[in-house]
């Protein structure tokens, strides 16, 4: 009882990578005395490249080491000083949370996990799962904030432009909100929303994080030119639009928050396509003479409009949307060879 060998598998994987890496046909393994050497030799190129965890067979803590100290003579010092070799750990030593982790924590440590990015197939069939709501312990709370993956496109943005006032209108739980925060660590971020408990939570979160955020009661277009005037320093160069989606609301948001925006302030509207709002994002396109689009590839279709930007920019939206010609044309290939074929055996056997 309790006797049977355990072997020890961890790294197997690595193992048979590094034995590809050998050439078999010129070097036969089996005929060489420094066979364990050659391996070792090999798992070393491999943890160059993507660090190993220590094992009890070849890839032992002495032969990271080992194998470390080989590049890295501090490594070899410590060696010889007795501390113990360390497995290096696969992240990069320093490295700062990213946008998306901090926002997590955020939430995390206020009780409530975020509950976001689910496919709609997993949730049976639910639109809504993409999107952000948050479990506080007892229930779901929150209304469909910005989807994961349209956090992570609001990252990102951070690389290309440097907003210092920013509008949200519709703030809810503050979900998108505290992201623009850590995106935009340079601006002063104002959100409205007529939900009281939403604003609070966004300043007690923003006060304890740092983050330079004033959620206010107020409502869209009414609160938007008095608010901007007291709450922030320069013209508005950054806005998301997520509040009510309706066509008709969707055009107010804008132009409220056009008045006191600069001209080449970027606007980036929440769930154009699922709210059917497409119509309404073409007519303020058309009217405010800005350059933008429609982000086919976000979850909720969402859309930008713009004054000049980068080039880099313009390709970074590129990755985000499509040729409408060429959607169309793949939705009607899908169409036909998917959608058709899920009833197309049960036809068949009428
Ligand atoms: C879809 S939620 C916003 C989600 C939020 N942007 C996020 O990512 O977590 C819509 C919010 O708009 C707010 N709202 C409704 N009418 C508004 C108005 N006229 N002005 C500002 N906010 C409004 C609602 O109270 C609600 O909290």
């Amino acid at each position: 009882m309790g006797r049977t060998p355990r072997p020890d598998l961890s790294n197997l994987e690595t193992y048979f990578e590094a034995g590809l890496g050998h050439d078999h046909e010129a070097d036969e393994l089996l005929g060489r005395q420094d066979y364990p050497r050659l391996y070792r030799s090999q798992l070393a190129r491999l943890h160059r490249v993507r660090p190993i965890q220590a094992d009890q067979r070849l890839w032992t803590v002495e032969a990271i080491a080992e194998a470390e100290a080989a590049v890295d003579p501090s490594a070899a010092q410590r060696l010889a000083a007795g501390a113990a070799p360390k497995a290096k750990r696969n992240t990069k030593r320093n490295s700062p949370m990213t946008m998306l982790t901090k926002l997590h924590e955020i939430y995390r440590s206020a009780g409530l996990q975020p509950l976001t990015g689910h496919s709609t197939k997993h949730m049976h069939d639910w639109a809504d799962a993409p999107f952000t709501r948050f479990y506080n312990g007892e229930g779901i709370v929150g209304c469909a904030g910005l989807s994961l993956f349209e956090i992570m496109f609001v990252e990102h943005l951070g690389t290309y432009i440097d907003p210092r006032s920013v509008l949200v209108i519709g703030n809810a739980h503050g979900w998108s909100t505290l992201a623009l925060a850590l995106t935009f660590p340079k601006a002063k971020i104002l959100a409205l929303d007529p939900d009281q408990v939403g604003v609070e939570l966004t300043n007690e979160l923003a006060r304890k994080n740092k983050l330079s955020v004033e959620a206010v009661v107020g409502t869209s277009p009414d609160s938007v030119k008095p608010a901007c005037a007291e709450h922030l320093n320069s013209a508005v160069d950054f806005v998301l639009i997520d509040a009510i989606h309706t066509n008709d609301a969707l055009k107010t948001d804008f132009f409220a928050s056009a008045e006191v925006a600069s001209k080449d302030a970027f606007y980036l509207f929440h769930d154009v396509i699922n709210w059917k709002m497409v119509d309404g994002f073409k007519s303020m396109q058309a009217a405010s003479g800005l350059g933008g689009r429609i982000l086919t590839r976000t979850p909720s279709g969402m859309a930008v409009l713009h004054g000049e930007i980068s080039s880099e920019l313009a390709q970074y939206l590129d990755c985000f949307s499509d040729n409408p010609q060429l959607l169309m044309a793949y939705r009607t290939m899908v169409q036909q060879a998917f959608a058709g074929d899920v009833f197309g055996e049960a036809l068949a056997a009428l």
